[in-house]
């Protein structure tokens, strides 16, 4: 088994590279023998989509041709990380409501027509990548779902339909709010409490 593990925040002490960390030790103790490709967005962050890559993605006639390896490079490669694993972790921060760019920067990549997402006749996105889980923790500093919430929440709706369209569907949220407010032993608590809730996949012990 292969785990992807990515995490996205720039910060040291960081909440979601904490939850991200115990999900991934979770999942290798289920799976001791798994090994774990590293994507740290947050301290290494990929290039934002340069005119190369718009240009043929916005042009099918230049992707069809193939001539277009170098601009394709990165995406290519990250999309093999993807497709090489049987399960992602992925560690989070909400910024302003959504993504941090760092991710998107990543999913700008991954999401690529004629590779990981498909049209049919009618004109509707399928994907291409097999199914696999993920799971999210995403850490934010005040509170964004539930009957709590005080913001909105175009995050946990963005990833769904972003891994939605390349055919990941089996995605597990472990939302940790409030940071901003809870001190160290209320936010540990909230830890283990999501935690619990992980539900392992049968991927993730059956595909070895
Ligand atoms: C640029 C920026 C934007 C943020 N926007 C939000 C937000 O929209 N909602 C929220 O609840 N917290 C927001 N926060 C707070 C972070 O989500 C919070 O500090 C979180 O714990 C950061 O994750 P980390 O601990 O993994 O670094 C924002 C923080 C930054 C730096």
């Amino acid at each position: 088994m292969n785990i992807l593990h990515i995490d996205c925040s720039p910060r040291h002490d960081s909440h979601s590279r904490r939850l991200s960390a115990a999900l991934l030790a979770r999942l290798k103790a289920a799976n001791p023998d798994a090994g774990v490709t590293r994507r740290d967005l947050g301290r290494e962050p990929i290039a934002h989509a340069d005119a190369d890559y718009a240009s043929v993605l916005s042009s099918p006639g230049a992707l069809a041709a193939g001539a277009t390896e170098s601009a394709l490079r990165l995406s290519e490669a990250l999309i093999q990380e993807v497709e090489r694993a049987d399960a992602l972790v992925l560690g989070t921060p909400i910024n302003n409501f959504t993504v941090p760019s760092v991710l998107k920067a990543w999913l700008d990549q991954i999401l690529r027509m004629g590779r990981t997402i498909t049209t049919t006749p009618d004109g509707e996105k399928l994907g291409l990548l097999q199914d696999k889980p993920v799971y999210i923790a995403i850490a934010a500093g005040g509170v964004f779902s539930g009957e709590r919430a005080r913001q909105p929440d175009f995050l946990t709706p963005y990833l769904t339909a972003a891994f939605g369209c390349i055919g990941l569907h089996s995605l597990q949220f472990f939302p940790l709010q409030a940071t901003a407010f809870l001190d160290h032993e209320q936010l540990a608590a909230a830890q283990e409490a999501l935690l619990a809730t992980l539900a392992l996949k049968a991927a993730d012990s059956s595909r070895a």
